[in-house]
């Protein structure tokens, strides 16, 4: 058990992807957590729940994503307010009111490549405010920043294409193999396994405002692929389209961006943060070894 006297309240830990992960993570670090019942826009139950537990941090891994991806939202645009923007701004307005530490696991994908941030050149920072407003997720996702900023105590942590060492669903490497076609853009990416510990040393440091949340450097889709090839499938193959083509199938259009990591680095000396390449060979190393484990290596694979 902690002997901090920090005690955590996490907020998408029952069911969610990266709240699962970070839920454990806790535990294994001993670390004293609740997983919060209220909802997000519930905003007397969430205030009953957090006067009652007293939690020093509370961790918002909470908000709705899309099923089956982001277009989801495009087509349930007030389900997506009440919980992204209604919810996310009552957590942080609850929270910075009672001077408790509060984590957003929010995203990136508010930017794309422009004129004066283009593909190899200089990332975004935290300073720029979000450009991108191709689907109704990133719309309100780069609104409700805007407004967290406004909070003391409320740390926003830009994730962007999360990637796990397994192959569930929600991991952007299984995403990308599963495609009929791909594009090949370079993209800022957040290795889980890298990441979700840095941010709970940043928690613990309380450290607030925005963070870009992912490992330096950009990786493109078909650098990943040709990696996937290499340490888990050799005989996989993948057909290329364009963007201008992807998006005749999609709803909403997808961002396309590098942030600049160096504020996230420099604000966690010691903690394990890898350039994007060396962080995904240790992603794939580690599927490659837990596949192996688990007997399940060559992965079959009848899902595409
Ligand atoms: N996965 C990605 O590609 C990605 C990329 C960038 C950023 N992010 C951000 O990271 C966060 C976590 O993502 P994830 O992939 O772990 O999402 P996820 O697997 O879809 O989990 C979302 C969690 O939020 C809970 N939730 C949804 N609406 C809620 C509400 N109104 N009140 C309380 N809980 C609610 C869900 O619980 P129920 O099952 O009970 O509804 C679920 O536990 C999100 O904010 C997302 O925007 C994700």
């Amino acid at each position: 058990m902690s002997s901090s006297g920090d005690v955590y309240l996490l907020y998408g830990g029952k069911t969610g992807w990266l709240g699962g992960k970070l839920h454990q993570l806790l535990q294994d670090q001993g670390k004293k957590v609740y997983l919060a019942e209220a909802r997000l826009e519930n905003r007397e139950s969430m205030i009953r729940e957090i006067d009652e537990l007293k939690p020093t941090h509370v961790l918002n891994a909470a908000g709705v994503t899309g099923r089956p991806n982001v277009d989801w939202c495009d087509l349930h645009k007030p389900e997506t307010i009440r919980a992204n923007v209604i919810g996310t701004l009552n957590l942080a307005d609850v929270c910075s009111s009672r001077g408790i530490h509060c984590t957003m696991y929010a995203t990136g994908c508010i930017f794309e490549y422009d004129a004066e941030h283009t593909i190899g050149g200089k990332g975004f920072v935290e300073d720029d405010l979000p450009n991108f407003d191709g689907s109704f997720y990133s719309l309100t996702k780069g609104m409700v920043e805007r407004m967290l900023r406004v909070y003391p105590g409320v740390l926003v942590l830009r994730v962007r294409m999360p990637i796990s060492d397994d192959l569930v669903a929600r991991n952007f490497i299984t995403k990308i193999t599963k495609y009929e076609k791909v594009v090949n853009v370079p993209n800022s990416m957040t290795v889980l396994t890298e990441l979700l510990p840095a941010s709970l040393a940043a928690a613990e440091k309380r450290l607030e405002g925005i963070y870009n949340f992912c490992n330096p450097g950009a990786i493109s889709h078909n650098e990943i692929l040709e990696m996937y090839k290499k340490f888990i499938d050799p005989n996989f193959t993948y057909t290329n389209f364009s963007i201008e083509e992807q998006d005749k199938i999609l709803i909403a259009r997808r961002s396309n961006n590098t942030l600049d990591c160096n504020k996230l680095v420099d604000a966690l000396p010691g903690v394990e943060i890898n350039e994007i390449h060396v962080a995904m060979e240790g992603v794939f190393a580690r599927m490659r070894a837990n596949l192996e484990k688990e007997g399940n290596f060559p992965p079959v694979r009848n899902d595409k």
